[in-house]
């Protein structure tokens, strides 16, 4: 007994100076993101980074507001969750305002207007949302196109982790359709010459970065800066950027 309570308080020791050093108190705040979801927030396969519209929204708000952070890719679902149980100090992933999900987290104020879309194969016979009935449709499962699609009896609609997945199917004729956001339909569109966008949904979407509840004065900060940004015409240039081919 004796012998053992200085060696606990040495493994004490240096377990803190272990942590310190690996950097878990770095002050940095952790943003999370789903980085499958091109042009927003992907993984740039040449130099194995994360980019994309949001990436380069949240740098310019960061700088702004003088803060420091590190991006942590994350699947959307445990995204969602760790924002809503504080494992992550934000997020900026595309995310939809909803007022079902106001319940888990807080939201900044909006910097991006979306819908959900159909694509389609360019050969497909579907025109709108009523010819879903009876088809197969693809989504990233747990996002808006998910919950849109899903909301239309009849349809037959697979989930997947990404949504590259799922226009993977709809190329391999596995699936009829995809519903997803308009920026991401758009990049596929403009990237496969055989797939067409088909009808929107009557929706409008808006994105926002997610807090967990409490982070009133993260979230201000976050809310100035992005003011300024958009001022500064920071969203101007990253539609340039990013959205228009
Ligand atoms: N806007 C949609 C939603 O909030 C999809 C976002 C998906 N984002 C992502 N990075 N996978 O449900």
């Amino acid at each position: 007994m004796k012998k053992l309570l200085p060696l606990a308080i040495i493994m004490a020791l240096l377990c803190s100076l272990l942590f310190t050093a690996c950097g878990t108190d770095s002050g940095k705040i952790r943003v999370a993101t789903d980085a499958t979801w091109p042009p927003f927030e992907y993984v740039d396969t040449d130099t194995n980074q994360i980019v994309g519209f949001d990436i380069d929204l949240f740098t310019a708000i960061a700088e702004r507001a003088e803060i420091e952070f590190e991006f942590i890719n994350v699947e959307w679902d445990p995204l969602l969750a760790g924002v809503a149980q504080g494992t992550y100090d934000a997020a900026i992933s595309s995310i939809t305002i909803r007022e079902d999900r106001m319940a888990d987290m807080s939201f900044s104020d909006p910097y991006f207007v979306a819908k959900q879309i159909i694509v389609t194969k360019t050969d497909s016979a579907i025109t709108g949302i009523s010819d879903l009935v009876g088809k197969k449709v693809g989504v990233q499962t747990g996002t808006t196109g998910d919950i849109e699609a899903s909301a239309v009896a009849g349809v037959n609609v697979t989930g997947y982790d990404e949504i590259g997945m799922a226009f993977v199917a709809l190329l391999s004729n596995q699936i009829d359709a995809v519903v997803c956001d308009t920026p991401v339909a758009s990049g596929y569109v403009s990237k496969y010459s055989n797939l067409k966008t088909v009808a929107e949904f009557p929706t409008i979407e808006e994105y926002g970065i997610a807090f967990p509840k409490g982070s009133d004065e993260l979230m201000q900060k976050i809310n100035a800066a992005l003011a300024e940004a958009i001022a500064d015409g920071v969203i101007d240039d990253l539609v340039q950027k990013w959205l228009v081919n």
